[in-house]
C-alpha cells in the first residue's frame, strides 16, 4: 500500500512538470475552390486524433497549411478569409463548434469541432478578415475598404477561440497587410501552461517574439513556411531561437521538400523532437514529444559526434535570400596544430568580420577550404541585415562557399566569430551541421559583438 501511494505521488508530480505536444511538417494540399479546404480540414482532424490517442494535449499547424493556393492576390483569396472575432475583448467564451452565428465561417467552425471532438488544444494559421475605414485619427485602412491578416488561432479543448494573432512581420505576402500595431498575443492552457505565439518571419525580429520573452512567457507556439536557405535551414533556426531566449518553442513547418521543411520542438535549445524532409518528395509527419513546462537548464558542455552525416548531397538547391556575388568571401585552408589564435578577417560595406580559432585538426586526407562570409545591406523584402558566417567550401573557389556541404573532418579547439555589428540589433547565432547538433553550443553574445566561444570539441561543416 505504501509503495503504490508512493508511485501515485510521483506520477502526479510528473505529469504536473510536463505537457506532451504535437507538431506538424505538414504537407498541404493545393486547393483551388473554398471546398477543397474540407480536405484539408479531414487530414487536421485525423492527425489531431492521433495526437489526442498519444497523449498531446497541444498541436500546432503550419502557416499556409490551409491556404495552399497558387497565384493568390488581395481579391482571390476573399473566399478563404473568414471575420476572426478578437477572444481577449469578447465578454461571452466564443465556441464557434454547433453555433449558429459561424454557420459560414467553415474554417473556424471546423477547428473549433476538431479541439473539441479530440479534447486537445489546436493551434492553426487562417486569413483574417475586417472591414476598415480612414478617419481623422488612422489613415491605415488599404485602399479597397479591408485590412487582410496572416492569422494564428488557438482553440481550448471545448471549442472556445482562445487566441488570436496577426502577423507583423511579412514575407512577400502581397494579398495580407501587416497588423497595424504589434500584437502581444498568449493564451493560458487548461495545463496551466502560457503560450506566446508568432509566425514565421517574425521569428527574426524583436517584435512580438523577443517583446513576449520580456514579459517572461517560456512557452510559444510558431507555424512558419519556412523556405530553407543556405545558412538559415528551419530547425537550426528554430533550435537557435529557443536557445538564445531559454525558453521551449513548438515549431510546425510546410514539409513540402527540402526546400521548405524542418519543424521541431525545443526545449532551451535541445531539440527534444525534429524533422526534415531531405527530398523532392511531398511527405507529412507528425512529432510529439513530453516538453518540461520550465524550459530546461543550459548544459554546461557538449559533445558533438564525430562522425557529422551528410544527409544533404549534391541535389540540394542553393537558395539565398542574398544575391551571393554581394557577399564577400575570404576563403582559407586553416592552419592545423596552432596553439596560438588564427585570424581571418572579412569586410563588407562597413562590417568587419572576424573568426578566430586555435587547435585545429584534421581527419580527412586533404584539408578543406573554409571561407568567412560577410554581408551587410538589403535583403529581399527590403530588410536590413548583417551576416557574419564561416562555412566549408567544396573546393578554392569562392562560390563552391554557398554549397549545401558538410562533413569536413576538420576539428577546432576553440573558435569565436565576431562581427563589428551595429547597436542594439536582433541576434540570431546559428549552427547549421547536418544532422543538427542535438544542443547548441554555448553562446556568448555582449551585443554588439557575439562570439562563440570556449568549445571544448568543435567541427566545421
Ligand atoms: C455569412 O453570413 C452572413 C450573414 O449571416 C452574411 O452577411 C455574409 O455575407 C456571409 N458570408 C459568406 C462568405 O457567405
Ligand atoms: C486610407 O488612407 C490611405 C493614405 O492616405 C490611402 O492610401 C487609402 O487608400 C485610404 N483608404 C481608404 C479605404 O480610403
Ligand atoms: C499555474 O502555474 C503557475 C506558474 O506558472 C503557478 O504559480 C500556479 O500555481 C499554477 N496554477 C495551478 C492551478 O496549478
Ligand atoms: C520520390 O518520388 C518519386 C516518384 O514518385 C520516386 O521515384 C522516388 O523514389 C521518390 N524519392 C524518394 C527519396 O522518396
Ligand atoms: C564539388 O566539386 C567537385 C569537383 O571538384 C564536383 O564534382 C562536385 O559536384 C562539387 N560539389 C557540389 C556540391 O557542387
Ligand atoms: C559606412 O560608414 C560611413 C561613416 O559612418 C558612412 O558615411 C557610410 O555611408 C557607410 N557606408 C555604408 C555602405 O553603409
Ligand atoms: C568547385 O566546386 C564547384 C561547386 O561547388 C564546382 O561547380 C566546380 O566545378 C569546382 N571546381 C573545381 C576546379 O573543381
Amino acid at each position: 500500500m505504501f509503495f503504490l501511494v508512493l508511485f501515485l505521488l510521483i506520477s502526479t508530480v510528473c505529469s504536473q512538470d510536463y505537457y506532451t505536444a504535437a507538431v506538424i511538417d505538414y504537407s498541404p494540399h493545393l486547393i483551388s475552390s473554398p471546398s477543397e479546404l474540407s480536405i484539408t480540414l479531414n487530414e487536421f482532424n485525423n492527425f489531431c486524433k492521433i495526437a489526442s490517442q498519444k497523449g498531446a494535449q497541444i498541436i500546432i499547424f503550419p502557416e499556409y497549411g490551409l491556404l495552399s493556393q497558387r497565384g493568390l492576390n488581395r481579391d482571390n483569396i476573399l473566399p478563404y478569409l473568414e471575420y476572426i472575432p478578437d477572444p481577449k475583448s469578447s465578454t461571452q467564451p466564443i465556441i464557434p463548434c454547433g453555433n449558429i452565428e459561424f454557420k459560414n465561417r467553415t474554417i473556424m467552425k471546423t477547428l473549433s469541432c476538431i479541439a473539441k471532438q479530440n479534447n486537445i488544444v489546436v493551434v492553426a494559421d487562417m486569413g483574417d478578415i475586417k472591414p476598415c475605414t480612414n478617419s481623422s485619427s488612422t489613415n491605415d485602412c488599404p485602399s479597397d475598404g479591408r485590412f487582410q491578416f496572416n492569422t494564428l488561432v488557438a482553440f481550448s479543448e471545448t471549442g472556445e477561440l482562445i487566441a488570436r494573432y496577426h502577423k507583423y512581420n511579412l514575407y512577400n505576402e502581397h494579398f495580407f497587410d501587416p497588423s497595424p500595431s504589434v500584437e502581444i498575443s498568449t493564451f493560458t492552457t487548461s495545463f496551466n501552461v502560457t503560450f506566446g505565439m508568432f509566425i514565421c518571419f517574425d521569428i527574426m525580429f524583436e517584435h512580438p517574439a523577443y517583446d513576449l520573452v520580456l514579459q517572461k512567457v517560456q512557452n510559444f507556439v510558431y507555424s512558419t513556411k519556412w523556405v530553407n536557405s543556405n545558412y538559415l535551414l528551419a530547425v537550426q533556426a528554430q533550435q537557435s531561437w529557443s536557445g538564445q531566449n531559454k525558453v521551449n518553442l513548438l515549431a510546425s513547418n510546410i514539409g513540402l521538400s527540402i526546400k521548405t521543411s524542418g519543424s521541431g520542438i525545443y526545449s532551451n535549445g535541445e531539440i527534444l523532437a525534429s524533422t526534415f524532409n531531405p527530398t523532392f518528395n511531398k511527405s507529412s509527419r507528425m512529432l510529439i514529444s513530453q516538453v518540461p513546462k520550465i524550459p530546461k537548464q543550459q548544459m554546461t558542455t557538449i559533445e558533438m559526434s564525430l562522425n557529422i552525416r551528410a544527409v544533404v548531397k549534391e541535389s540540394m538547391i542553393p537558395i539565398s535570400a542574398i544575391p551571393p556575388h554581394d557577399i564577400t568571401i575570404v576563403t582559407f585552408v586553416p592552419e592545423l596544430n596552432q596553439k596560438k589564435s588564427i585570424q581571418i578577417l572579412a569586410n563588407n560595406n562597413n562590417l568587419t568580420c572576424e573568426f578566430s580559432y586555435s587547435g585545429a585538426r584534421n581527419h580527412h586526407f586533404h584539408t578543406p577550404t573554409l571561407g568567412l562570409l560577410a554581408f551587410a545591406g538589403e535583403i529581399e523584402g527590403g530588410h536590413q541585415v548583417e551576416l557574419c558566417a564561416v562555412s566549408l567550401c567544396n573546393n578554392s573557389t569562392k562560390d563552391s562557399c554557398l554549397e549545401y556541404i558538410f562533413n569536413s573532418g576538420i576539428q577546432i579547439d576553440s573558435f569565436s566569430i565576431k562581427g563589428s555589428y551595429k547597436k542594439d540589433q536582433h541576434m540570431i547565432p546559428i549552427v547549421n551541421t547536418s544532422p543538427p547538433l542535438k544542443q547548441l553550443p554555448k553562446y556568448e553574445s555582449p551585443s554588439p559583438i557575439y562570439s562563440i566561444k570556449n568549445l571544448k570539441k568543435s567541427f566545421i561543416g
